[in-house]
């Protein structure tokens, strides 16, 4: 037997529900709020990450899926939705058309991660990206967009933490306050934290080492030194927040795992999403596409881990709707009821009616068996009388009674009936 790779997980038909109710809250979500979806490829060449996320994240440094083709070119699976849109709306000059650009985008993504709950190397994203717009104003659609789907998802305890990390020139000062704090203690922390020392000293706030960890702990804070527009937009997103009932932290030590952002950085965070506990994160990103090639378009987006969503959805016990009942199963006593069964339920799926009938030469019991797991909601019978008849019985399957129906009426009956049930 093949098995599944480390870090993957199917999703089997029985579940698959679930998966659409979170795609379907996100779609529906994102465009009540002007997003329209993007797909860009699942891989990209190697050098738009190393770019765009930074060479000394994780994800650059340890945990992309990199290999050359077949023409001896670096391509990587994509590790986040992010650079693939940035790298779309340069090459596309979408700058030049109707800005504010919206996108979202529901993907696969892929990192050579250590497995363990709520972590896997394929995973799955719904992120959202909104390019244009530089104002705080932005930074809290983006987030209210970000709470707006959680609570469309009927999550309750989610709890929603910011900071800013400044941008170019108040982070200069930052950095080399980091760097006179961290000096001393350099040789007892890890080698990756000495090279970020060198290259992005404010990584080593988010080290996971828990001898690093205790040295962190002390580290200045980002928020003591904004510059007078940095602070002046990190205030007008708390009051646009406060004004819109978003409730939040400020937490001083999210820095990001990605070197993209500036200013405003946030995580939605529940205990209930694995050992991270970070179900959706995101922030303000005003270098990338400069990065990229284009001129400079300040940027803010998000990206929620569907997985470590339906994790927190079963452990807050979330409602979640049912799984569409099979309309109609169509049973058929012997081979020529069988037949007949077969066209009969031809001509329900033709009326909009999902409806299934015996394809295993089955007992009409054992046909019932199956039709009772699948949830149909009536079964027609088609014995020989009823053949003869040229009229079904239909067993209506919550209270158990049922009704003789014309074969030509039939798809009607069952449509009559499924729109009284639906409208109570
Ligand atoms: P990220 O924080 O790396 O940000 O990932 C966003 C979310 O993806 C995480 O909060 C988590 O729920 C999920 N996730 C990440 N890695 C894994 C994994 N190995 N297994 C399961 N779930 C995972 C980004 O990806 C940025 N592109 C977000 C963004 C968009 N920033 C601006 N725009």
């Amino acid at each position: 037997m093949i098995n599944i790779p480390k870090g993957t997980k199917d999703v089997l038909p029985a579940e698959v529900y679930l998966w659409h109710h979170v795609e379907n809250t996100a779609r529906a979500c994102a465009e009540r709020y002007g997003f329209r979806e993007i797909r860009t490829p699942v891989f990209e060449h190697t050098e738009l990450f190393a770019r765009g996320v930074g060479d000394t994240t994780d994800i650059v440094g340890k945990e992309m899926y990199t290999f050359l083709d077949k023409g001896n070119r670096s391509v990587t699976l994509r590790p986040e939705g992010t650079a693939g849109v940035a790298r779309s709306f340069v090459e596309h000059s979408l700058g030049g058309g109707v800005l504010p650009f919206k996108a979202y985008y529901l993907i696969s993504a892929f990192r050579y991660e250590r497995p363990q709950a709520g972590r896997l190397r394929e995973f799955h994203q719904f992120g959202a990206e909104l390019y244009g717009a530089e104002g705080a104003v932005a930074d809290a659609e983006i987030i209210a967009l970000a709470d707006g789907f959680l609570r469309d998802l009927g999550l309750k305890n989610v709890a929603l933490q910011i900071n800013s990390i400044g941008c170019k020139t108040c982070r200069a000062q930052y950095h080399q306050a980091l760097k006179e704090y961290f000096r001393p203690h350099l040789s007892s922390m890890c080698a990756d934290c000495k090279a970020r020392f060198e290259k992005n000293p404010m990584r080593m706030i988010d080290c996971k080492e828990e001898g690093c960890k205790a040295i962190t702990a002390g580290a200045p804070r980002m928020l003591d030194y904004l510059c007078g527009d940095c602070r002046a937009h990190f205030n007008e997103v708390k009051t646009l927040l406060d004004g819109a009932g978003i409730h939040y932290t400020v937490n001083p030590s999210i820095v990001r795992g990605l070197d993209y952002y500036s200013r405003t950085v946030f995580e939605f965070t529940s205990a209930a999403a694995g050992a991270q506990g970070t179900v959706l994160g995101g922030g303000r990103y005003d270098s990338l596409l400069e990065q990229l090639g284009s001129k400079s378009v300040p940027a803010v987006g998000f990206a929620a881990g569907l997985e470590r969503l339906l994790m927190v959805l079963s452990a807050e016990n979330t409602a979640l709707p049912d799984e569409a009942a099979l309309d109609c199963y169509l049973a058929g006593m012997d081979a020529p009821c069988r037949e007949k069964a077969f066209l009969l339920a031809q001509e329900l799926r033709r009326a909009g009616l999902s409806c299934e009938t015996d394809l295993m030469a089955r007992s009409v019991k054992a046909q019932f068996k199956y039709a009772d797991k699948r949830g149909a909601r009536f079964v027609a019978v088609v014995g020989s009388s009823e053949l003869e008849e040229g009229a079904a019985e239909v067993k209506d399957m919550k209270n158990s009674s049922s009704e003789r129906v014309k074969f030509c009426e039939l798809a009607q009956y069952i449509a009559k009936r499924k729109g009284e049930i639906e409208n109570g």
